[in-house]
């Protein structure tokens, strides 16, 4: 068996007296794609600012690609990309600059880059856009290229945080396929981070979902949503009898039936495959039906039940965190933004733009001035 892509034992990390991340342990095989699910605040950032080597963890251990993320970071940094939520370009160049210079601060030769380059655009399709200024690309557009930044250098792990927050659905579904195709072609681990519960369902292979710094629950979407009940076929009819119940009790694979005057509920573990001698039941039974809808748990409800709240609308541990306090940390924030800009002075001249930039190799420079 290959070794495991990230493991990680108990990590966690504080800001002042709040725990961002309260203690969380994953095993996340190669080529699995790995979806991190959680409300505004819960620390999913935190997360995988840790496991790319740009925030220390507080406690615990964060291995990537079989490397420490404390004791080796430049081993696990040439092995991952990196898509950060808060990506801001350089819009004064073309994304062909863009990629080219992401490929050089990897080392790359300018022969190895213009070949990236050409195979990163065929995965993410910008189009002839590669030779406009940034600053003329949509939002959708300038995610993509992200990707394509972080996928330079040919990782075998990919973070992606929030890789579709703010995008419209069109942008979200070709993100989607990108992903997929990604991890299909290429085998790539991709670790993803999102708010969108259809996210983690459509995407990903398994979900961890984190409230508040920790992990309250894992597993395949399907398993998950198990876990909160069965599917419910919901039959509204013109009227209902006995025969007609005794029919659909019947049906091989129906749980149980709750029935109400116009209305009848048929539990079933795989709803779907259900559905279809459900309908043949009912009409065999001469009854006429109004509607047949299936209701499936969503990843939702298991939220739901797991934290009391919903998933889009929890109160960031901002409003009501564990402590009053934790945000006034502002001597860890500033230290980190300043290392931060240190490094981005620093850059080739293409690179003095502002905010964190797409290039994770920067970014992870300005981890190394907090790590090491
Ligand atoms: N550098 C920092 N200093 C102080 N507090 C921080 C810092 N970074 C994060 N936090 C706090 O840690 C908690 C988790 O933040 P994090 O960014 O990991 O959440 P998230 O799950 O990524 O949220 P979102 O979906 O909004 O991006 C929040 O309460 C946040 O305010
Ligand atoms: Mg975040």
């Amino acid at each position: 068996m290959t070794e495991p892509a990230i493991v990680t034992e108990d990590i966690a990390r504080q800001f002042g007296d709040y725990w961002a991340v309260a203690g969380v342990d994953l095993e996340i095989a190669a080529g699995e794609i790995y979806g991190f699910l959680g409300p505004n605040g819960a620390g999913k950032s935190t997360l995988v600012r840790m496991l790319c080597t740009l925030l220390r963890p507080t406690r615990g251990r964060g291995v990537v690609a079989g490397f420490d993320v404390a004791r080796d970071p430049e081993k696990v940094r040439l092995r991952i990309g990196v898509a950060l939520q808060d990506a801001a370009l350089d819009d004064r160049q073309t994304g062909r600059e863009l990629l080219d210079l992401q490929g050089r601060l990897y080392g790359l030769r300018r022969d190895e880059r213009s070949v990236r380059v050409e195979q990163v655009l065929r995965l993410v399709d910008i189009g002839t856009a590669i030779d406009r200024l940034i600053k003329t690309y949509s939002g959708g557009m300038k995610r993509r290229l992200d990707l394509a930044a972080a996928l330079i250098h040919d990782p075998d792990i990919l973070f992606l945080d929030e890789p579709t927050t703010g995008l419209d659905p069109e942008s979200r579904a070709a993100v989607w396929d990108e992903v997929r195709s990604l991890n299909e072609q290429h085998g790539t681990t991709i670790f993803l981070t999102t708010q969108y519960l259809e996210e983690a369902d459509e995407l990903a292979d398994r979900v961890g979902i984190i409230s508040r710094g920790r992990l309250v629950a894992e597993g395949t979407p399907d398993e998950l949503k198990r876990t909160v009940g069965t599917d419910v076929i919901v039959a509204r009819v013109e009227s209902l009898t006995d025969t007609t119940l005794r029919s659909l009790q019947a049906v091989p694979g129906v749980d149980e039936v709750v029935a109400t005057r116009n209305e009848v509920m048929v539990h079933a573990d795989n709803g779907g495959a259900v559905m279809s001698p459900v309908a043949l039941a009912l009409h065999q039974a001469g009854t006429t039906v109004v509607s047949l809808t299936l209701r499936t748990p969503t990843l939702d409800d298991v939220f739901l039940q797991l934290t009391g709240t919903h998933l889009q609308g929890e109160v960031t541990s901002d409003a009501e965190g564990q402590s009053a306090e934790h945000t006034g940390d502002a001597g860890h924030a500033e230290h980190e933004d300043h290392s931060r800009h240190a490094e981005f002075a620093a850059r080739p001249p293409q690179g003095d733009g502002p905010g964190s930039g797409p290039v994770p190799h920067a970014d992870a420079q300005a981890g190394m001035a907090e790590t090491s």
